[in-house]
């Protein structure tokens, strides 16, 4: 199966990501979000990313063009994807938004149509079983910043048939990306990995083991991460972070997965970084 027809439901950061590499890479893609105020925010974010890639001589001024006439938007989700072969949702991480976006999604998407999603902690087995058609329910779960992140862990529910995976790393193939076969599990493997690591930094910090500063530069010269733990954190969203360290610390049970209370704490307080103009460092 080839997409020529796509959409992307959530015009947030990982949405407007998506639907920025589809068109840049010669697929039409529908953005869809409740309102216009937020697909306005999509494309302008959109426009400004491919302005930087023009800017960076990574593509021509053309090219930028190309890929925004190739974009359109839409707050009718059953009307948007009415024509579609591929969906992919990047809405929200909660079971209460994205349960109802599939059970839409597979009333008005073509029988034959792929429903993926980018989520990075819900089970992809079970927003399959929201639908009826669980064989054509995939993971693709991308990076941010999108156009610039190279790997989609491709997840397979219990059910996603095997020509469902095949159609969706070829995709993540033509998209420039590098595909990764990952099984259903909490966190997949990257925020299994990175999660874990994200919340021991903020232990380190919690108990006085270093500040921010150190804490980070630890990671970025010592390991060579091109950002530390806590620029990270900042970036990624802190109620992402902890929302995920939750679904590994429920799911898996372990002690090691607990999230830690400073963490917690400033997720209540409204700091969740870079996006509240406050976490581990002030943005202004
Ligand atoms: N769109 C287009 N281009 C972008 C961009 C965007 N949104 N953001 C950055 N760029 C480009 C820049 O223009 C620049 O281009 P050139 O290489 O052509 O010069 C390049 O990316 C590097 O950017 P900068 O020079 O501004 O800054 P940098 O070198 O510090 O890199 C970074 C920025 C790419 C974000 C880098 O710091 C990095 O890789 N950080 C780690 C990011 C990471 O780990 N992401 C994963 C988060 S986890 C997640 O997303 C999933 C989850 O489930 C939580």
């Amino acid at each position: 199966m080839s997409f020529s027809n796509t959409a992307v439901v959530g015009a947030g950061t990982m949405g407007n990501g998506i639907a920025h590499v589809l068109a840049l890479n010669g697929y039409t893609v529908t953005l869809i979000d409740v309102n216009e105020e937020a697909l306005e925010q999509g494309t302008d974010t959109i426009a400004s990313n491919l302005q930087r890639q023009v800017n960076k001589e990574r593509i021509t001024a053309a090219e930028r063009e190309a890929t925004l006439d190739r974009i359109r938007t839409h707050t009718d989700l059953a009307q948007a994807v009415s024509d579609v072969e591929l969906v992919i949702e990047a809405v929200s991480e909660t079971t209460d938004v994205k349960g109802p976006i599939f059970e839409t999604l597979d009333e008005a998407a073509p029988d034959d149509a792929i429903l993926a999603s980018n989520t990075s902690s819900i089970s992809i087995t079970w927003l399959a079983a929201q639908t009826s058609r669980p064989d054509q329910v995939i993971g693709m779960h991308f990076f941010n910043p999108v156009p610039i992140m190279k790997l989609v862990e491709v997840v397979r529910g219990l059910d996603t048939s095997d020509a469902t995976f095949d159609a969706v790393e070829r995709l993540a193939l033509d998209l420039d990306k590098t595909p990764v076969e990952v099984n259903d599990a909490p966190g997949f493997v990257s925020n299994r990995v990175l999660m874990p690591m994200i919340n021991e930094a903020v232990f380190c910090l919690m108990e006085g083991v270093a500040s921010e500063e150190d804490i980070d530069t630890v990671m970025t010269l010592g390991m060579n991460h091109p950002m530390g733990p806590l620029t990270l954190a900042d970036f990624i969203g802190l109620d992402v972070c902890l929302g995920i360290m939750e679904v590994l610390h429920r799911e898996l049970g372990d002690d090691k997965y607990r999230p830690c209370p400073l963490l917690r704490k400033m997720v209540t307080a409204g700091h969740l970084g870079r996006k509240s103009g406050q976490g581990f460092y002030s943005y202004d």
